[in-house]
Parts: structure tokens; C-alpha cells; sequence
């Protein structure tokens, strides 16, 4: 009889051990949506988020307003299926949070009961930092989000820098409040790179940056946006790390271009009538 092996899988890691990163080696981040998107990034991921991006990216939705609870548990589902590594966390779409403390913890702990989420992630600062307190509070590990918060496109007036000159109080604020709230690490989006790194400086949380320079904790982007395979626009803080996005447009082009010549399929991907009997295979030399 096989004897199964005893050894348990290491587990996944775990907000804390995000959290206990601070000031180390920066912590590597990305999005993902689906299962063989979360299997390619998941060995050299620290941390998935599974984003509200998701509905501009794959939705082709306008913005991430339109994003619903299920939308993000169905893409949590299928990325928790492919992750064995790094520690997932779940984007709170808006609308699942924002009216009180209790309303979040129920849509808070759906996503995590029904993804296998470690934690979620919230945008807001000062104001949410209550209920990041009250989810804390009842085992719900929390990414806070500041900065460029895209949920608040309409009340920021655009997908602006914050945090410039005037604004920076507000920002540090806000950031000061989320770390103080309880939260495990906190993204900073969108700000000026020395407010980065006086925030990185005196929190005592890890910061996560996209588009707030490299003095961050660790860095975060949306795998299609570093893939090329989002090109509905190319924020400056995007580095492409391939373009397979015009790879995949040669590939479906070379396809239609051999269908219509009859080029393919070609007799190796084709079924013959007859199955080979063993008298006819040639023996081997
Ligand atoms: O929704 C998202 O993808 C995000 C980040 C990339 C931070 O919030």
C-alpha cells in the first residue's frame, strides 16, 4: 500500500506576514482575475489582488462604479483556484461598504467565506478608518487604499495626482488613519513621490505603491496593464513588460488569414477513418 505523503503544503502567506515586511525586501504585487491568470503570477507573487480593475479590464466597463459584490466573488473564486503561494486579497466594490461599519463586515465576510480570500481591500482614509477599526476588530484583515482612489473618480474630478502641494495634508492624513485603524498594509496610489517616502518613513504599516515611486514597501500593478493586453489607456506609472496584446491580434490574424486559405487544419490535426493496427506500424528499428 502507497503511503500518502505527510507533509502539509506550505500554506499561503498570510496578512501578518505581509504586514511583518515593513522596510524589508519590497513586497511583489499584482492583479488577477482568473484561474491561469493567478497560476502565471503566483509563484512570484507576495501578494494577488483580485481588483475591481476587473470591470474596465475584462468588462470593459467605463469605470470600477459599475462593479458588484458577485462580480468580484465569481473572479475571487476562480483566482483562489489557481493561487497555493501568495496571500489573496479581495477588492470591496463600491457601494459594499461605504453606509456603515455592519454593512461592510456582512459583504466583507461573504467575500472572504465564499472566495478563501485572506482579507480584503477598501478604498478611503479618515473617513473609513472606523469601519477598518470594526472589521479588524472581528478577524477581517484589511489593505487600505489612499491616494488616487478610482471608487471617488467623480469627487476627485478625474484620475488626478493627489497629494500636491495643498492636498498633501490630507493625504498624510488619511494614511495616518488607515495604519492607525488597524489596517495590514496600505496602497498609495497616484501621489508625489516625496510624500511617498515620508509616509513610508513614518508608518509603521507597509506601503504599497502604483504610481507613488520605488522608496514604497513594495509595488502593485494590473497584470494586463504590464502584459499590454489593456489598451484602453497607459497610465505613466505602467511599465510594459511584453506586448501581448499585439502578439495575440498577429495570432488571430494568422489564423483567419489560413482558415480562409484552407491552410488549416492541416492533416496533423485532422482524424483519419482508419486506426493504425499494430501490423502496420513500422517496426522499430
Ligand atoms: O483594482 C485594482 O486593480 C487596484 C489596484 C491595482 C491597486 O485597486
Amino acid at each position: 500500500m502507497r503511503v500518502k505523503d505527510p507533509s502539509p503544503q506550505t500554506p499561503p502567506i498570510s496578512p501578518r506576514e505581509i504586514a511583518a515586511r515593513k522596510g524589508g525586501t519590497p513586497i511583489v504585487c499584482l492583479t488577477a482575475y482568473t484561474t491561469p491568470q493567478a497560476q502565471m503570477i503566483d509563484p512570484v507573487c507576495d501578494l494577488v489582488l483580485v481588483g475591481d480593475s476587473v470591470g474596465m479590464v475584462l468588462h470593459g466597463m467605463p469605470s470600477t462604479l459599475g462593479v458588484t459584490l458577485d462580480m468580484m466573488i465569481l473572479h475571487g473564486r476562480a483566482v483562489a483556484r489557481g493561487i497555493t503561494h501568495a496571500c489573496l486579497i479581495v477588492d470591496m466594490p463600491f457601494g459594499s461598504y461605504e453606509a456603515s461599519p455592519e454593512i461592510a463586515f456582512a459583504n466583507a465576510s461573504r467575500l472572504m467565506a465564499e472566495t478563501g480570500a485572506a482579507g480584503v481591500k477598501l478604498e478611503g482614509g479618515v473617513t473609513m478608518a472606523p469601519t477598518i477599526r470594526f472589521l479588524v476588530d472581528r478577524a477581517i484583515p484589511v489593505m487600505a487604499h489612499v491616494g488616487l482612489t478610482p471608487q471617488s473618480v467623480h469627487a476627485l474630478g478625474g484620475y488626478k495626482v493627489q497629494g500636491r502641494e495643498g492636498d498633501r495634508d490630507r493625504v498624510l492624513a488619511d494614511a495616518r488613519a488607515v495604519a492607525q485603524a488597524g489596517a495590514f498594509s496600505v496602497v498609495l496610489e497616484k501621489i508625489p513621490a516625496g510624500l511617498a517616502n515620508e509616509l513610508t518613513q513614518i508608518l509603521p504599516i507597509p506601503t504599497i505603491g502604483i504610481g507613488a515611486s520605488v522608496d514604497c514597501d513594495g509595488q502593485i500593478l494590473v497584470t494586463e496593464d504590464i502584459l499590454g493586453q489593456f489598451e484602453g489607456f497607459r497610465p505613466k506609472f505602467v511599465k510594459r513588460y511584453a506586448e501581448l496584446g499585439a502578439l495575440g491580434r498577429d495570432a488571430v490574424a494568422t489564423y483567419a488569414d489560413e482558415v480562409r486559405a484552407k491552410v488549416f487544419p492541416g492533416l496533423e490535426h485532422a482524424f483519419g477513418d482508419v486506426q493504425p493496427t499494430a501490423a502496420k506500424v513500422a517496426p522499430k528499428p
